[in-house]
């Protein structure tokens, strides 16, 4: 069974190419690398002793698509290629519609072409209106009313495939939807390696404490949760990347669109996590209270149930196992996978 990954160098896609090789599926990754580096992959096959193939193209390229199709049975598509940057996409939303939403169109229409009929989605839990539902969020919960442009490419690409599996009765969609993933493969070979100034927290604390940035700003604590400071379902990328393989198994089962959460359905604070990772690391985390992030909700976190029941999937890993994983990749790559970058 061979399983096209796109976006298959960058932080979910890459751990998820680990589980998929040891689950034993042939893997096909493609990637244009505008934000991800060829050596996630090289490491990929150093945990897993097994190879993959690889092309440099964007998702956007009808022609590097119909090549890959032509040459190979793919028999189902993992789309994680996208832009994602919340704050980036209010400065440039043409950008991101037009990257996040061509590229799908492309893909689906080249899948058509080609015969191949599964596609698993990487959505957000950024879709789910958190302004008028409150967590936790199941699958049911009312979407839209999302705060930027990312979101709503999220939002408007589950409404595009959810279009195309009701075009044709052979298609398959699983529109997933991730809370927060943090944490790293546990050989510390695979992590998150964001470019620039990180936009979420986890990164951001673990190169804090690797000295690359001096203190945490907690975006406000004056939020009504446990205490005070923003409360988020962090999930660990090796659980989540496992959702993936399973979400796999289902597209070969059913056909239709399908959406699930992928969550823990437990919220931790900032604080929290800010203390859980001082625990792993033995490192102190300096952190000053700033005002609230504009955007931001109080509260998100997952109902997971449906995942369980119909996917088969829950979350294993706790949060001392993300912090522990997390700081292992951070403090053997301090720099990430290619060094000391200019923007830094
Ligand atoms: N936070 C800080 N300081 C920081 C960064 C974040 O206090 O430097 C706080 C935020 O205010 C929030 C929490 O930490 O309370 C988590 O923030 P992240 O930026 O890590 O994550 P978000 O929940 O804001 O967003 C993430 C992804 C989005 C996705 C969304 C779905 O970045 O892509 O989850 O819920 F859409």
């Amino acid at each position: 069974m061979t399983i096209l990954v796109t976006g298959g160098a960058g932080y979910i896609g890459s751990h998820t190419c680990v589980s998929l090789l040891e689950s034993r599926y042939t893997v096909v990754a493609m990637d244009d690398l505008s934000n991800s580096s060829e050596e996630s992959l090289r490491r990929v096959g150093k945990i897993t002793g097994k190879s993959m193939e690889f092309f440099k193209a964007s998702v956007q390229d009808e022609d590097a698509l119909s090549g890959i199709f032509d040459s190979h049975k793919i028999d189902c598509v993992i789309h994680f290629a996208g832009f994602k940057a919340v704050g980036e996409s209010t400065q440039k939303p043409l950008e991101y519609y037009e990257n996040n939403l061509a590229s799908t169109i492309a893909l689906a229409k080249a899948m058509s072409e080609h015969g191949c009929k599964r596609l698993i989605f990487s959505s957000s839990a950024t879709v789910y209106d958190g302004r008028n539902i409150v967590a936790p969020f199941a699958e049911s919960a009312r979407t839209g009313n999302c705060t930027n442009p990312y979101g709503w490419t999220k939002f408007m690409n589950e409404q595009i495939l959810r279009d195309w599996a009701a075009s044709d009765p052979e298609v398959s969609v699983v529109n997933l939807r991730y809370f927060n993933p943090i944490g790293a493969h546990p050989s510390g070979l695979i992590g998150e390696d964001p470019r620039g100034i990180p936009n979420n927290l986890m990164p951001y604390i673990s190169q804090v404490a690797v000295g690359r940035r001096d203190h945490l700003s907690v975006y406000g604590d004056d939020y009504d949760t446990k205490d005070g400071t923003g409360v988020r379902d962090y999930i660990h990328v090796m659980d989540l990347a496992e959702g993936h393989v399973k979400a796999v198994e289902y597209a070969m089962e059913h056909t239709g669109e399908a959406v699930f959460n992928l969550g823990t359905g437990t919220g931790y604070s900032v604080l929290e996590i800010v203390k859980a990772f001082e625990k792993a690391s033995g490192v102190k985390i300096p952190y000053v209270i700033t005002d609230r992030r504009p955007g931001d909700l109080a509260e998100l976190y997952s109902d997971p149930s449906k995942s369980a029941e119909q996917l088969h999937w829950t979350a294993k890993r706790g949060l001392e196992e993300m912090c522990r994983d997390t700081w292992n990749w951070q403090k053997n790559n301090p720099n990430g996978y290619e060094g000391q970058r200019k923007d830094d």
